[in-house]
């Protein structure tokens, strides 16, 4: 699974990048945001275009640079695309620009086709797409039939949303133990088959409790974040489709894993979440007793 960084901070790309652990960049107006406040905190300007030829010349030949359209509807999104383009994909040759799958607001509004036209005409002119805001595998085959490069499906905000819908509390990075919820579903339906037994099936698929069981903590039949990328790999793998699964919203380690095993092509990680990866109590322990056990004999072989 290649690795991407989930950021627009400039420090935290180069030193991501002197890892030698990234393969790409990923960035959104949010992201931005934070980056600007950072350095205005820090009583620093940016300018804006020389920042971002940074990200790109840091990232440099082959990591690809996720930049963001701001506007809405198709026309404006395009010539955006095609400033972003053409301002910064010259020099390094990375650039993909991305695309919200819908850019719908408001209920009156009728944009809900403008994403999609979006991905199509500027994958047609030869411009990687990278589709963002993927929220159910049905939005990623259309975004992946527009021909998009890339589809980035929100884990962590599909776990958001299933996790407020059972008002349960969290804090951002914690895992959501779906598995767990899962079970409970599992058992609700079964206590109210058994308390049922003798009704006919027809009304009992059709009842409340029926549905409520085997919906419990499911977004439209998406248990997890990381289901939603499981779901999407295989309809992807069904028809051999090329575009790259970024599994995006990322919130900790555990979850990086499950994206791994899922099979994610790329997982787009914020860089705190990069540290979560290399902790664990037992490696603490160990190099202290590693350094602990180093032998006057041993230390004059590197002081010599
Ligand atoms: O790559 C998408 C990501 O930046 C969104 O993350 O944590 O705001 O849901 P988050």
């Amino acid at each position: 699974m290649k690795i991407f960084v989930d950021t627009a901070k400039l420090d935290e790309i180069k030193e991501a990048c002197s890892w030698g652990i990234v393969d790409g960049v990923t960035t959104n107006p949010s992201l931005i945001k934070r980056a600007v406040d950072d350095a205005k905190e820090q009583g620093k300007e940016i300018d804006m275009e020389t920042y971002i030829w940074e990200i790109c010349k840091t990232a440099g030949k082959g990591r690809p640079v996720s930049l963001e359209v701001i506007s809405l509807t198709m026309k404006e999104m395009i010539e955006e695309a095609e400033l972003l383009y053409s301002k910064f994909n010259p020099a390094t040759e990375n650039v993909v620009i991305k695309i919200p799958i819908n850019t719908r607001i408001d209920e009156s509004e009728r944009i809900d086709y403008d994403g999609l036209k979006t991905i199509k005409k500027l994958s047609q002119k030869g411009i990687p797409i990278n589709v963002t805001l993927i929220m159910t595998p049905e939005q990623a085959l259309l975004a992946a039939k527009a021909g998009a490069s890339y589809a980035s499906p929100f884990a962590g905000r599909i776990d958001d949303y299933i996790r407020k819908k059972l008002g349960l509390e969290f804090s951002k990075g914690d895992y959501f133990n779906f598995e767990l919820i899962e079970k409970i579903g599992k058992k609700m339906l079964d206590k109210h088959l058994k308390s049922s037994r003798g009704e006919p099936a027809a009304s009992l698929h059709l009842d409340t409790e029926t549905k409520n069981s085997i919906g419990f903590g499911k977004d439209n039949g998406i248990e997890s974040g990381v289901y939603l990328v499981k779901s999407i790999m295989k309809i992807y793998r069904n028809y051999g489709i090329k575009t790259e699964v970024i599994a995006a919203s990322i919130r900790n380690a555990r979850q990086i894993r499950q994206m791994a095993e899922a099979g994610a092509h790329i997982a787009t990680i914020p860089f705190p979440v990069i540290r979560g990866m290399l902790q664990h109590p037992k490696t603490v322990e160990g190099i202290k007793s590693f350094s602990a056990d180093v032998v006057p004999e041993y230390r004059e072989l590197f002081q010599s």
